[in-house]
């Protein structure tokens, strides 16, 4: 009796969670979200989301001030992955503010707007300046949950993490140290969730570079492909900072590593669908599986020193690669360990002309820092924070992950995801 009538009294008092219980909603990657609040209601709602479990991996922020707050805040620093926006104000207000934002806005940030207004020619207008999800306040907590989410979920969401592959022209030109550093840049300046998959299994030194030295890493997974998904990758990241992560190589020579040229896909489909920015150090090789994993990236950053033969291999690369890829942008290339004494170099103009190209950076060979950081298993930030080399990554950090594109492309906008506001008003 008492059992029953508790059950009974449970269920009247929480209709919406005992429904709630049958939703499915898949988790949401690493993402970050911002929310600009404008009642403390909405924040208290989106507070109690953050702590959801489905949230649990996305790094939420909230503050209040609605969309003026938001652009203030982005007019210098970079967007997260998701904004949430608040407004109170009329549909025109609402509009306006969006576009004030949008110019500080960089590509690939979700935008979600919570409003009080239910009006077509609004959403219209909200579908048109490509804002992925309109709510109307008042909001629960679920509602937020459902609508952060989906955002990444829905069939014709993107996938929410950029690959970017980091190769040397030739061997010991410096791509993994260039790679680790735009990661750990990527992390601590972006704030957005980074890993480090290091592709040299033999030799390695991701883990050396990061000062890890973790128990398991990118074999165990290209060696168990029947057990790859995402929870089985996801247990094999070290973390080395806040928004850092690595799939560490081995480096041990008591096996082999051949591989087949699909060996990587799933893995990479699994770190993509839950961390933002996927860097690969790719070894400089050319075998079936370095060939598909450069094809295939999102954005490539190749490394190569001024001598003859990095020039000759870097032409080959990128000639290669354009080929294979027509409809991207073409590969990025820089010049590492330019400036070494008495050593005769070939000008950053050749390269540029041969690749019919500038170089992203040109980077001096400064043996004493890298020298540092190498044995001290430190990033050139952490060895000499106003370095310029340092600065150096920072930017190469916001090119790789687009973070540098958007800000002067006006009326771009935000990544449209129309099909879920369409589909609503229909
Ligand atoms: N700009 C630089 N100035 C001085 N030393 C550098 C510079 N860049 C990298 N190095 C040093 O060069 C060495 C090789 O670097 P790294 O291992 O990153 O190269 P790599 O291209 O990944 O080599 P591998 O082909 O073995 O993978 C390291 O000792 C690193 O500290
Ligand atoms: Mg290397």
């Amino acid at each position: 009796m008492i059992r029953q009538a508790l059950q009974t009294s449970e269920e009247e008092a929480a209709p919406a969670e005992a429904a709630n219980r049958d939703e499915h909603i898949a988790p949401a990657p690493r993402v970050s979200v911002q929310a600009f609040c404008e009642t403390v209601e909405t924040a208290a709602s989106i507070q109690a989301a953050g702590e959801d479990r489905r949230l649990g991996k996305a790094h939420l922020k909230i503050q209040m001030g609605g969309v003026a707050a938001a652009t203030e805040a982005y007019r210098s620093s970079p967007t997260p992955n998701v904004i949430v926006l608040e407004s109170e104000g009329r549909s025109d207000a609402i509009l306006s503010g969006l576009d004030a934002l949008a110019e500080f806005c960089d590509a690939g940030t979700r935008v979600v707007v919570i409003g009080r207004t239910n009006d077509v020619a609004l959403y219209r207008e909200l579908v048109r300046r490509g804002v992925s999800d309109y709510m109307i306040a008042p909001i629960t907590t679920i509602d937020v949950v459902r609508s952060i989410c989906g955002l990444f979920s829905a069939p014709d969401a993107k996938p929410v993490g950029r690959i970017v592959a980091v190769v040397g022209a030739k061997g010991g030109v410096g791509a993994s140290t260039i790679a680790h550093n735009i990661a750990w840049a990527t992390a601590r300046d972006l704030s957005l969730d980074s890993v480090v998959t290091d592709l040299d299994l033999a030799f390695g030194t991701a883990g050396l570079d990061y000062n890890q030295d973790p128990p398991q890493g990118i074999a165990d997974a290209v060696f168990s492909p029947d057990r790859v998904d995402t929870a089985f990758v996801d247990r094999l990241l070290s973390k080395c900072t806040d928004h850092l992560s690595l799939l560490a190589a081995p480096a041990t020579l008591d096996r082999v590593y051949d591989f087949g040229a699909e060996a990587f896909d799933a893995i990479f489909d699994s770190l993509r669908a839950t961390m933002p920015c996927v860097i690969l150090d790719v070894p400089h090789a050319w075998n079936g599986w370095t060939q598909r994993t450069l094809v295939s990236a999102d954005e490539i950053l190749i490394v190569a020193s001024p001598d003859l033969a990095n020039l000759r291999n870097a032409k080959n690369l990128f000639d290669y690669l354009r080929g294979a890829r027509v409809n991207d942008h073409r590969p990025y290339y820089l010049l590492n360990q330019v400036g070494v004494p008495k050593r005769p170099e070939i000008k950053p103009a050749d390269f540029a002309k041969a690749l019919e190209d500038d170089p992203v950076a040109v980077i001096p060979f400064e043996p004493q820092i890298f020298g540092a950081a190498a044995n001290n298993g430190q990033m050139i930030a952490e060895v000499s924070k106003s370095h310029r080399t340092a600065e150096t990554f920072r930017q190469l950090a916001q090119l790789v992950t687009g973070r540098a594109e958007t800000k002067k492309a006006k009326g771009g906008l935000f990544t449209p995801l129309l099909g879920k506001l369409l589909g609503r008003k229909s």
